[in-house]
């Protein structure tokens, strides 16, 4: 396994791979690589000659109040992970290399970024797509992988790429989750033990929308106030947004109809965990 810091130099080992005509599957992470990283790792390897993964934890998605001093990081520890998964080349530019002094461009998607982590980080998703765009064309894949459990950014990057007709694929990966139903995220590590468990009430919720749904239930509201009650159950809990949304388009539709997802996020402490589902 090949451990590239200057963009320059991945670049062009990417490009040499594409010039033999090697199917390249790409991975961007912020790392601290955890299980959910490994399937999409496991994902690129299945359909790819050569894997190559981004380790780098990108200032630009980060609000002014949000945790990037404190995002956990585990360089060491990620690159034995990538060395497990069979990764070829593993990208981790240093934290001020990366962005050139005089850089001033931004990516941004207009409409899928309004509603949902949109409305409460209103700067996130144009950090996520400048970064990741930036990552695209250092990497040049034959394709991208990226989890469902951060379903709005997979539409986003989806949409980016469909726009600026950037000529890949991307994949979107299932969430992968603890044996308690719980999605894997990097940010987890901040739960105390009694957080860990009341952080579970946004994955009961939006069990509780499944449910009525598979009995038939087809009102936004009617369903939402099933998703909301179990939420409510855990006091501690800040319910940040609990949504119903058309899963091709992320609004909002009433009555629902198939493919729905269910989406959300909460504070649980200073915490801010998401989720999502299938519903329809
Ligand atoms: O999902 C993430 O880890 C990040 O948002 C990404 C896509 C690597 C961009 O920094």
């Amino acid at each position: 396994m090949r451990l590239i810091r200057d963009a320059a130099e991945f670049q062009a080992a990417m490009l040499g791979y594409r010039a033999r005509n090697l199917r390249v599957g790409f991975v961007p992470t912020m790392g601290y690589l955890h299980a959910g990283h490994q399937s999409l790792m496991a994902a690129a390897r299945a359909e790819s000659d050569v894997v190559a993964v981004s380790i780098f934890v990108n200032p630009k998605q980060f609000g002014p109040s949000e945790d990037l001093a404190r995002y956990p990081r585990d360089l060491d520890g990620d690159l034995k992970k990538c060395a497990g998964a069979k990764v070829d080349v593993v990208f981790a530019p240093e934290a001020d290399g990366f962005y050139a002094p005089g850089f001033q461009t931004q990516v941004e998607v207009l409409e899928a970024t309004q509603g949902l982590c949109g409305a409460s980080r209103p700067t996130h998703f144009r950090g996520v797509t400048t970064v990741v765009l930036k990552l695209l064309m250092l990497a040049q894949p034959t394709a991208a992988f990226f989890g469902e459990k951060d379903f709005q950014q997979l539409t986003v990057i989806q949409t980016m790429v469909r726009d600026l007709s950037v000529p890949m694929a991307i994949v979107g990966v299932p969430t992968m989750r603890e044996p308690d139903g719980l999605a894997m995220s990097s940010r987890n590590v901040f739960l105390a033990p009694d957080e860990r468990k009341v952080a579970l009430v946004l994955k009961r919720s939006l069990d509780a929308m499944i449910a009525a749904a598979a009995k038939g239930e087809r009102s936004r509201e009617t369903l939402l106030q099933e998703g909301r009650a179990v939420i409510a159950e855990a006091p501690s809990v800040r319910l940040d947004y609990l949504e119903l949304v058309d899963a091709r388009t992320l609004k909002a539709t009433d009555p629902i109809a198939a493919p729905t997802r269910g989406i959300g996020a909460i504070f649980v402490g200073k915490t801010r965990l998401i989720d999502n589902c299938a519903i329809l």
